[in-house]
């Protein structure tokens, strides 16, 4: 099977996504290194900047300026091979700025979930960079695409599905997830591409899906495509690589966790997560609240007066490897993740998934 796709003249050698992965879980390391063999490398824009020295004294600032030389460093690592992406979450304050910034700065590729991305369009000339929503049914879907065409005339250039199983935060009910109520992903999947055949048909173009969500391996891929996906979305299994962003401690925390580590938690960013049981968790449970020390107007919902704990301190302190106060997201593959390897070894592997059916 051919792995070659185009989307609107950018061509990508193999269409794996690699899943932006916030905080600071997927900057430019990573992503440049999965660009640099031929798939869409994804920087996540939420807090980006919090290496920088005035992050806690201008946020807002030191985010747009590290977005910046993230996006330059990726391309730069992927040496002019795939695509660099970045992942803005529509429940962040600067999700304007930043997607504006990410274009500005020459990001290829815009993917937006973590609420529904209505206004996505406007914040981008049409032919600037791809633009992609993340939906977890097709009700969603169809919601996102009549809305973009009555109002922009325009229409994702691809989607991407992410399934009950993916990490970091759910666009299911969190009685749902907890319940094993969720539509399986590839159930999903055919519900999307049901919606998306109207709209294929209107602009006489296909539109192609990825699958995001418990992709592990090749023969994961396999069923993708087989099930009718274009490409695959993986996030959990690159935080197992050498490249990933975040610290070594954070690596070493998801190596050593098993599927009985994983816990749902409730984010202030309104949604389920999942993350692994670690004591910032079980203290949240057992005082039901932990007062933030800090701000960083990072959700735009969220009031610090009154927030059960701050989830940009709690991922930051992850990525630092902060045991103690940080939370560790996972996707709910963990027992797969055993040690660390290489971005190369992960995408030669993820990539036989299309040479499977070269013999068909
Ligand atoms: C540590 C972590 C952080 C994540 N952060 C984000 C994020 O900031 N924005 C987003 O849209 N998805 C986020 N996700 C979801 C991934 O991009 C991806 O779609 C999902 O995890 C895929 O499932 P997998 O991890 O089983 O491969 C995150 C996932 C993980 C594991």
């Amino acid at each position: 099977m051919n792995s070659i796709l185009e989307i609107h003249g950018r061509k990508l050698q193999v269409p794996i996504i690699q899943g932006g992965m916030g905080v600071g879980v997927s900057l430019e390391r990573l992503a440049g290194a999965v660009a640099k063999e031929g798939g869409i490398g994804c920087i996540s824009t939420a807090d980006c900047g919090y290496r920088e020295e005035d992050f806690y004294k201008n946020p807002e600032e030191a985010n747009l300026r590290a977005l910046r030389q993230e996006i330059q460093k990726a391309k730069e690592l992927s040496d002019g091979n795939g695509l660099i992406g970045v992942n803005a979450m529509v429940a962040t304050q600067q999700y304007d700025d930043a997607v504006r910034t990410a274009v500005d700065a020459g990001a290829d590729v815009v993917i937006s979930g973590a609420g529904i991305p209505m206004h996505l369009p406007e914040l981008i000339p049409a032919g600037k960079a791809l633009i992609a929503p993340i939906v977890s049914s097709g009700r969603c879907i169809r919601l996102i695409c009549k809305n973009w065409w009555n109002r922009y005339k325009r229409t994702p250039d691809f989607v991407v599905i992410e399934g009950p199983e993916a990490g970091g935060h759910l666009g299911f009910k969190e009685e749902d997830v907890l319940n094993n109520r969720c539509q399986p992903l590839l159930q999903i999947l055919s519900d999307v591409k049901q919606e998306l055949k109207q709209v294929e048909e209107i602009i006489q173009q296909k539109i192609p899906v990825f699958v995001a969500g418990g992709i592990w391996d090749n023969k994961d891929v396999e069923e993708a495509l087989q099930a009718g996906a274009d490409g695959v979305q993986v996030a959990t299994r690159f935080i197992g690589t050498e490249e990933c962003d975040a610290s070594d401690a954070y690596k070493q925390i998801l190596v050593n966790a098993s599927s009985e580590d994983v816990r749902i938690i409730h984010s202030p960013v309104g949604m389920p997560g999942r993350a692994i049981y670690t004591p910032m968790f079980e203290r949240l449970e057992k005082l039901g609240r932990i007062r933030p020390k800090h701000c960083s107007r990072c959700i735009k919902t969220c009031n610090p007066g009154e927030v059960m704990y701050c989830i940009t301190h709690a991922l930051i302190e992850a990525a630092r490897g902060n045991v103690n106060e940080g939370l560790f997201f996972t996707g709910s593959n963990i027992d797969k993740l055993d040690r660390i390897v290489t971005v190369k070894e992960v995408m030669e592997n993820l990539k036989l998934g299309w040479k499977a059916g070269e013999h068909a």
